[in-house]
């Protein structure tokens, strides 16, 4: 090929590819031009909806950003209307529900049957039950717990239960203050668990009266003797304040501190088990904390002064009386204990 029909050639390959990018440029302005005006009908049909652009944010594809992390590209991550469904469709509907029944039940039960009295009067001899210490665990689990419990079903169905009552400018503050409030005293929570395992595991071992316990419906069909602690309290024990306790905090942390870097799908799903344990959580609480108040003549007593009376021992926990009658366990659990009793202290 001499020069010439070189040069005739080249021109030919540039005169073709002039003539393909105008087809194609023209294609993709007549398509641009289309979408425009597409969105322009759309914005005088239905003013202000911008679906073709939220269609493109919400489908998940991964694009540019300056801003380092994992996810980063994605604006909106797709799951999270899966997140949101299983929210709002199944915790908020059955746990709703399932909090509002039990607490209703109790209700009744405290109308129909009333509190659980003793059976013999008090003889005015005292047994250190739990001491200050004990009892400062105990209380500190618990009110950060009520804490816990109240601002997250503030979160969970204000919205339907409230908003509805206050309006809505009322309610966003409640929100907002719940949502600090449960973000600060979780890690409370987290560790008042650990401590107050560590001083009750030992007495919340399987016992030989448990299945008896049980047997005899915690005292529904006839006496049911057990240890320190029955087990009712052995199941709130390791399968509230152990179990779910140690689930809900878990999950909380990964909640509370987003900053390790995990993904929206780890949040999401953290999310899901720390509400619905919550919700089991709260539901079995309202059940101890009845028991233990207005539900049981005595039993607050024991947690809040820290003594109980002997015919109060005898009745609930007979095996732990048979100890400390047969001098097996000591009346009294701490020096402390021993000067406030004084001589009301009982004797075996
Ligand atoms: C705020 C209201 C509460 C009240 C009035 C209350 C009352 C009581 C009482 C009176 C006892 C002693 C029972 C006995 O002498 O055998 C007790 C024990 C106990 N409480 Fe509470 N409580 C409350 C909240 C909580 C919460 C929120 C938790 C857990 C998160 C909890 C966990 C326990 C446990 C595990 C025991 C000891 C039972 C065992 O170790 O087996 N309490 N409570």
């Amino acid at each position: 090929m001499n020069i010439a029909h070189t040069r005739a050639f080249n021109a030919l390959v540039f005169l073709m590819l002039l003539v393909f990018s105008l087809l194609t440029m023209s294609g993709a302005h007549a398509d641009q031009t289309e979408a425009s005006k597409e969105q322009q009908m759309r914005q005088q049909t239905q003013p202000l909806n911008n679906a073709p652009v939220w269609r493109g944010v919400a489908s998940g594809q991964e694009n540019f950003t300056t801003t380092k992390g994992r996810e980063t590209g994605v604006l909106i991550q797709k799951s999270g209307q899966e997140w949101r469904l299983i929210r709002n469709e199944m915790i908020v509907k059955y746990g709703g529900w399932i909090v509002a029944l039990t607490f209703l039940a109790i209700v009744a039960v405290f109308l129909i049957k009333g509190p659980v009295k003793l059976p013999e009067a008090r003889t005015g001899k005292l047994i250190e039950r739990f001491t200050s210490a004990e009892r400062m665990a105990h209380w500190t689990m618990a009110f950060s717990f009520v804490a816990l419990g109240v601002t997250g079903l503030i979160l969970i169905f204000g919205k339907y239960v409230l908003a509805p009552v206050f309006g809505l400018t009322l309610f966003s503050w409640l929100a907002a203050f719940s949502k600090t409030v449960h973000n600060f005293v979780g890690p409370l929570f987290a560790v008042s668990i650990i401590v107050f395992f560590v001083m009750y595991v030992k007495d919340n071992m399987p016992e030989k009266s448990d299945m008896q316990w049980l047997l005899k419906g915690g005292g529904l069909f006839g006496h049911a003797p057990a240890g320190r602690f029955n087990m009712g309290e052995k199941v709130w024990f390791w399968g509230g304040v152990t179990f779910l306790g140690i689930a809900v905090s878990f999950t909380g942390f990964i909640l509370d501190f987003p900053n390790f870097d995990q993904t929206r799908l780890t949040m999401q799903q953290a999310h899901i088990v720390h509400a619905s344990a919550a919700l089991v959580f709260i539901t079995m609480s309202l059940g101890h904390i009845y028991i233990g108040s207005i539900g049981m003549e005595g039993a607050l007593e024991a947690m809040r002064d820290g003594y109980v009376d002997e015919t109060w021992a005898k009745a609930h926990h007979e095996e732990w009386f048979n100890d400390i009658k047969s001098g097996k366990v000591s009346a009294i659990r701490s020096k402390e204990g021993g000067a406030t009793l004084g001589s009301q202290v009982y004797q075996p």
